[in-house]
């Protein structure tokens, strides 16, 4: 696969233009950012983020759909880029976590897993609060224990125990409430 970023030439095209044998172009814009690659039919988009655009807050901790460590946002919605091809995103908007913050602010749910002590080694914490953004803009502010859990049961976390990551996901799901209140 060749990564180039939109205002580069395109080193690896074809004399026509078009990409190289046995590569698909795919264009999508990632955090904000226009950007388009030749990529092989088989590429998965957490490889295509970490490798080829250098965004390695996206883990990958299983590779086989379970621990939800790979997890960003596909026009919107969380999904697991591990089995995701970066092909299937043509014309997409992909947010990763590096996307979260803003303006130097941390997106309230980054905020929220900080405040709660959600974590501890970070491995699951990316995936982890992809997915809890994406719980929140579907259930709403108002999260009790027991949908945040079902929830969650996508993202496997080997070290907290989930206490603090509930706790998070709770204060953060409000803090979104306030702030989209806020903005209105
Ligand atoms: Fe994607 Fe584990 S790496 S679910
Ligand atoms: Fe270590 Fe979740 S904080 S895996």
């Amino acid at each position: 696969m060749f990564f180039r970023s939109k205002s580069q030439p395109e080193a690896t095209a074809s004399a026509q233009g078009g990409p190289a044998a046995g590569l698909a172009r795919v264009a999508m814009t990632v955090n904000g950012r226009a950007v388009s690659a030749d990529v092989e039919p088989r590429t998965l988009l957490v490889h295509y983020l970490r490798e080829h655009l250098r965004l390695t807050g996206t883990h990958v901790g299983c590779d086989t759909s379970q621990c939800g460590a790979c997890v960003v946002h596909l026009d919107g919605k969380a999904v697991k880029s591990c089995t995701t091809l970066a092909a299937s995103c043509e014309g997409a908007k992909v947010t990763t976590i590096e996307g979260l913050a803003q303006g130097g602010q941390l997106h309230p749910m980054q905020e929220a897993f900080r405040e709660h002590h959600g974590l501890q080694c970070g491995y699951c914490t990316p995936g982890m609060i992809m997915a809890a953004v994406d719980i929140a803009n579907r259930k709403g502010p108002n999260l009790d224990e027991a949908t945040i859990r079902h929830e969650l049961e996508g993202n496997l976390c080997r070290c907290t125990g989930y206490h603090n990551i509930v706790a998070a996901v709770k204060a953060g799901a409000a803090a979104m409430g306030s702030m989209r209140q806020a903005a209105e």
